[in-house]
């Protein structure tokens, strides 16, 4: 088995994902490049090596139990384990969200992706994350799935827009992460919740005010924990965010 520590990162092939892949990959880890598109994957994973990452495509489709059973069988038979896990891929479902008045096939969908994609994902790449000395999983949440900030002063910055699939999705998305981190607990697995913060990326239309990279630095802080640091937690750059 290599000394190299592996991660791999969901939805890696663009925006927030491929940050995180390319400043684990100046760590001089070894990063799979989770992604559903063939050539949308081969681009990225070409991008990431032009900047000298050790970058790895993962066909990964985490709706699809087939695609993510394989994605495991990859990384084992490449490195025989996983240290890092960083669940990214994410949608929005578009809007309009209005709960009234909302399509419930948006409803399913987000949660299949942002939820159960997780899940699933997690799920089978954990027998690989047991065999690494020091495992971490982060999940790649927003501060829109904070209760707390959605039950505040109305102020779409903060809160978003009135959006009955994506935001609770995230709150769905933290409540897991607690649920893993409470099972995982007496392990070395350490799995917490990130918020990137409002990034420039096509999930929304790029009105985003941080770059990709600053919306990368909280999920790379929590992929390279110590053994003593925090599991079953929600953080942004600023710190602990509020349930
Ligand atoms: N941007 C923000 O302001 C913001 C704020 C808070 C949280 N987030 C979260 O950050 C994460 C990354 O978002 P982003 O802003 O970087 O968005 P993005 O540029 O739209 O990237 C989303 C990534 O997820 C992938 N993806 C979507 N569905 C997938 C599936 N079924 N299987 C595999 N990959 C899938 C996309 O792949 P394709 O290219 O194939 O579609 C893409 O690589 C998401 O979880 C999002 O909710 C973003």
């Amino acid at each position: 088995m290599t000394d190299t520590t592996i991660a791999l990162v969901t939805g890696a092939n663009k925006g927030i994902g491929y940050e995180i892949a390319a400043g684990l990959g100046a760590l001089g880890w070894s990063v799979g490049v989770g992604a559903r598109d063939d050539q949308r994957r081969e681009a990225a994973v070409e991008k990431l090596r032009a900047a000298g990452v050790d970058a790895f495509g993962v066909p990964l489709d985490v709706t699809d139990d087939a695609s993510v059973t394989a994605a495991a069988e990859l990384i084992e038979q490449r490195a025989g384990r996983l240290d890092v896990l960083v669940n990214n891929a994410g949608i929005t479902g578009g809007r309009p969200q209005e709960p009234s008045s909302v399509d419930l096939e948006i409803i399913r969908t987000v949660v299949e992706t942002n939820v159960i994609g997780v899940v699933r994902v997690t799920n089978a790449m954990l027998p690989l994350l047991r065999r690494s000395a020091a495992p971490r999983i982060v999940n790649m949440s927003s501060s829109v799935g904070s209760l707390t900030r959605q039950s505040g002063p109305a102020d779409d910055l903060v809160t978003g827009p009135v959006a009955v699939a994506y935001s609770p999705s995230k709150t769905f998305l933290n409540g897991v992460t607690v649920q893993y981190a409470r099972e995982l607990r007496g392990t070395n697995i350490l799995i917490n919740a990130a918020c990137p913060g409002f990034v420039a990326t096509d999930l929304n239309g790029f009105r985003g005010v941080r770059t990709p990279e600053q919306g990368a630095a909280t999920a790379i802080r929590l992929a390279t924990l110590p053994d003593d640091g925090p599991t079953g937690g929600f953080f942004e750059d600023a710190g602990v965010v509020p349930w």
